[in-house]
């Protein structure tokens, strides 16, 4: 099978994209990542890039006009590099049209929280906050509101008494790295298609009796 030509946009440690790169070198997606962007030189992310032989590329938001001026660079590398898909991982920034429009239905963001509960900034504090006994990710396609978009896939984990933003970020942040390469891998295969609000994937059949993860990992 041919392989999809993921681009990552990452701003801090790239747990994600590790967990995306690893997956395909395996592989257990049809994918390869062949593109990493950064606002922020000193993102781990950049990093791990590299060592991965991916081109990595910095550019500093500061250095624009305005957050359309960047995503028009943004696109312009994603594009250089024949990118497919857009992973959002970890990126700190607002994205704009400029950057959905040259995707369409082709870019991906993973939330640490169950949307639509607790979008935005501090997913896990709010969880702590606000009480909650379960929380996870979300993997969702990207539209122009903040976390709003169609989701694919969400797993689940408990919240516990003693929890931190710490121990509860460790927690999801394992989910996630099963998550988004799950949701990689049912872009890849084809099998995705959005209607409405609603994902379906194809060629998946949840069990009832699986609760704790949507759709089942296997
Ligand atoms: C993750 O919790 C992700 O859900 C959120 O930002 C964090 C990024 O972590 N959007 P990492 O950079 O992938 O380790």
């Amino acid at each position: 099978m041919k392989k999809l030509k993921v681009g990552v946009l990452v701003s801090g440690n790239g747990s994600n994209l590790q967990a995306i790169i690893d997956a395909c070198q395996r592989g257990e997606v049809p994918a390869e990542v062949v593109s990493v962007i950064t606002n922020r030189a000193t993102a781990f992310g950049l990093e791990r890039a590299r060592k991965a032989g991916i081109a990595a590329v910095h550019l500093d938001h500061r250095e624009f006009a305005g957050r359309e001026a960047y995503d028009a660079a943004v696109v312009a590398e994603l594009q250089r590099q024949g990118v497919e898909l857009v992973a959002l991982a970890g990126f700190m920034r607002i994205i704009t049209r400029v950057l959905l429009d040259a995707f369409p239905q082709r870019v991906m963001n993973i939330h640490p929280a169950l949307l639509p509960s607790f979008p935005g900034l501090d997913a896990q504090q709010q969880a702590l906050d606000h009480g909650v006994k379960v929380t996870g990710c979300t993997v969702h396609f990207v539209d122009e509101g903040t976390d709003t978009g169609p989701i694919i896939i969400q797993a689940v984990v408990p919240v516990l008494p003693d929890d931190s933003v710490e121990t509860l970020s460790r927690r999801i942040l394992c989910q996630e790295h099963r998550s988004y390469p799950q949701a990689i891998r049912f872009y890849a295969e084809g099998r995705l298609t959005v209607e409405g609000r609603r994902v379906n994937i194809s060629g998946e059949h949840v069990s009832s009796d699986v609760s704790l993860i949507n759709p089942s990992a296997r």
